[in-house]
């Protein structure tokens, strides 16, 4: 075996899944880097925060890290006030470490003046590379659904509840998530759409703020509501086409709940 195809069997079983870029980057040494950068961060924060330590009657600050950086988010999040500047400021976001291990931003596709705004969970491999939400093999299947029920990307706006993708496609954790809740938040109130189809049970569960799974709550329609928001929106939870390459015994349900779709929509007009 040739060294050039015995480094890269040894690659793969390391875990490696793709290639991204011609130079290799040392994670270990950037994250080291950032320790360093979030213990000076936190050190002048402490310094500033001690400073202007608020009065006995004012609420304190919350103490933890990410807490902290999902209240930063939330201030960067409320700011933006068209799609372009929410874009601009979830680009310039540094306290999600997601963004340093991502490639690109993943920001939304589509039409974002669509009735339906479609939010899934995080990008892969592909949308980290491309920069656009679902044009991957799921992607490939959520638009054979579309097409089922007679729309097409043009009719619909695609985003995700993370704008990066977690390294290796692991799930993302629950201080990711927070610290990125107020964009996508932000992101629905100023998208407006008139239907949220949330595509599958991370997407579900986070913007409905339930434990439920999604076999129990998908199919249904649930209101969404947001301090932004005029009027609630109507929201659909149903299986993540990914879950539906994995298990396409379900398919069934999902093709039902494109009905449910289609029909909300005649219904609006
Ligand atoms: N899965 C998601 O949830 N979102 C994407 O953009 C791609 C795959």
């Amino acid at each position: 075996m040739s060294d050039r195809l015995h480094a890269l069997k040894l690659q793969l079983g390391f875990g490696v899944d793709e290639a991204v870029g011609d130079t290799p980057v040392d994670r270990y040494a950037l994250s080291t880097l950032d320790a360093a950068a979030r213990q000076t961060h936190n050190a002048e924060q402490q310094a500033k925060d001690s400073r202007t330590r608020p009065k006995p009657n004012q609420p304190s600050r919350m103490p933890s890290g990410s807490s902290q950086d999902a209240l930063e988010s939330a201030s960067a999040a409320n700011s933006a006030q068209t799609l372009e500047d929410l874009r601009a400021t979830v680009a310039a976001f540094e306290a999600c470490a997601l963004k340093r291990t991502a490639t690109n931003l993943v920001f939304a596709d589509g039409n974002p003046d669509a009735k339906v705004m479609i939010i899934g969970e995080a990008p892969g491999a592909d949308e980290d590379r491309l920069g656009l939400p679902f044009v991957g093999v799921s992607g490939k299947l959520l638009d054979r659904m579309l097409a089922f029920i007679g729309i097409n990307r043009s009719s619909v706006y695609i985003t995700n509840v993370l704008p990066w993708r977690p390294p290796g496609n692991r799930k993302p954790t629950q201080a990711e998530v927070a610290v990125c809740l107020p964009f996508i938040k932000r992101h629905v109130e100023l998208a407006a759409p008139k239907i949220l189809v949330l595509a599958g049970g991370a997407a579900a569960s986070t913007l409905l703020d339930t434990n439920q799974g999604i076999s129990r709550i998908r199919g249904r329609w649930h209101d969404y509501s947001s301090p932004g928001l005029a009027d609630p929106i109507a929201a659909l939870p149903t299986f993540h086409p990914a879950y539906l390459l994995r298990t396409p015994a379900q398919k069934r349900f999902a093709w039902r709940d494109l009905l449910a779709l289609k029909l909300k929509l005649q219904e609006i007009g």
